[in-house]
């Protein structure tokens, strides 16, 4: 990564932390100046931080039990294995290589020295890595930023957008060619399976999360993921997945009918498109994202499907699928040029059948941009 990018990420980071503490939390304040450093330290996977991968921009290698080091002056480290001592070297950034769990304490010492105040990315960081922290620096306070971290990562520079861009350009793609394995007796899990496959067969490194396969009343569940139902005559095809490009996601769902859809599969399908169509067309920067879940949820909420809509309009995406932020009427989150976020309404029908239309759009100057572009209209398959 360029570093003058990775100084600009680590820069908002801290200023995040000085911006909060100008906020209402008074405890934050005292310390907001002080953090000295600010710790990404790895687990085993799958608990890597994606911090960590937001600081180094690295695209390959596991990274288990690494350090990313980022101190205000826009400056980093890294502590990583031998194991992938190569990848390490073209982050650009000092490295500090150990080669066994005995010498990663050593190094770790060598290269932060003793600081006093330490920011933690919570969010991330599992409790028995906390301890290592702890134990490493027993006099230090360590104080979690993950607001910060969050905040910095809500708003994608440039090739950031273009990771995810081609992330979305992939699975929608693979949601275009999915439809021809889609037929009777075909199960769920083969057609998540098929999208899996043609995903990384474009260039994915893999899933972005395990894919949903929904048919018939298992397409009422939102979050089901893929069982071995055979898909009959008549079934809604819910589909919702995505891919990691370059350590970046994307997230799509697409509905589909098998054979004709019946009047009421068809009006929720056109309630759920329209539902989706509005909440594209509330964003822009300025716009909040409360406003845009409000306005998709008074919309459905004003059809016959009134609280069938069960779950938030969207969820930021970036590093993680779900990166940080929902758009929700309960979360202020004011839009800012560069944010990444679905925008999937849906309606669920539990015992018969459910809906999800979901895009990811980018904002951007203007308006917003539609980045997931595989067909939405209704689609029957005969
Ligand atoms: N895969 C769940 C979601 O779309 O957020
Ligand atoms: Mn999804
Ligand atoms: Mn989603």
């Amino acid at each position: 990564m360029d570093p003058g990018i990775r100084s600009q990420r680590i820069k908002k980071i801290y200023a995040g932390i000085e911006e909060e503490a100008e906020g209402e939390d008074g405890d934050k304040e005292e310390w907001a100046g002080d953090v000295e450093v600010i710790i990404f330290l790895n687990a085993t996977e799958p608990h890597v931080d994606r911090g960590f991968f937001y600081i180094t921009g690295a695209t390959e290698g596991v990274f288990e039990g690494a350090v990313a080091a980022i101190y205000p002056d826009g400056n980093g480290l890294l502590v990583v294995s031998m194991l992938e001592e190569e990848t390490a070297k073209k982050t650009g950034m000092p490295l500090h290589i150990y080669k066994d769990r005995e010498e990663w304490k050593e190094r770790v010492r060598e290269a932060l020295g003793n600081p006093g105040v330490i920011g933690i990315h919570g969010e991330e960081l599992t409790y028995s890595s906390y301890l290592k922290i702890k134990d490493l620096y027993p006099e230090a306070r360590i104080v979690d930023v993950t607001e910060a971290v969050s905040h910095a990562r809500a708003v994608k520079d440039s090739g950031e957008i273009e990771r995810i861009k081609e992330a979305c350009r992939i699975a929608s793609r693979a949601a275009e060619t999915v439809v021809e394995a889609v037929a009777e007796g075909v199960r769920e899990h083969e057609l998540a399976a098929e999208l899996s496959y043609q995903m990384q067969k474009m260039g994915a490194s893999g899933n972005s999360f395990d894919p949903i396969s929904a048919f018939g009343p298992n397409s009422a569940e939102p979050h089901y993921l893929a069982g071995d139902r055979a898909a009959k005559k008549g079934d809604a095809i819910l589909l919702d997945f995505g891919c990691n490009y370059k350590r970046y996601a994307s997230d799509i769902t697409r509905t589909m009918f098998l054979g004709k859809a019946d009047r009421e599969q068809r009006e929720v399908y056109e309630t759920v498109l329209h539902a989706q169509q509005i909440g594209i067309d509330a964003v822009e920067p300025g716009a909040n994202g409360a406003d845009v879940d409000r306005k998709v949820r008074d919309y459905i909420d004003s059809t016959p499907y009134k609280g069938k809509f069960i779950h938030s309009t969207g969820h930021s995406i970036g590093l993680s699928v779900h990166d940080g932020f929902a758009i929700n009427h309960k979360i202020d989150l004011p839009l800012r040029e560069g944010m990444v976020f679905t925008v999937e309404p849906g309606i669920y029908l539990p015992g018969r059948f459910g809906v999800r239309i979901e895009d990811d759009i980018l904002v951007t100057s203007n308006g917003a941009e539609v980045l997931t572009t595989a067909p939405k209209d209704l689609l029957e398959i005969l």
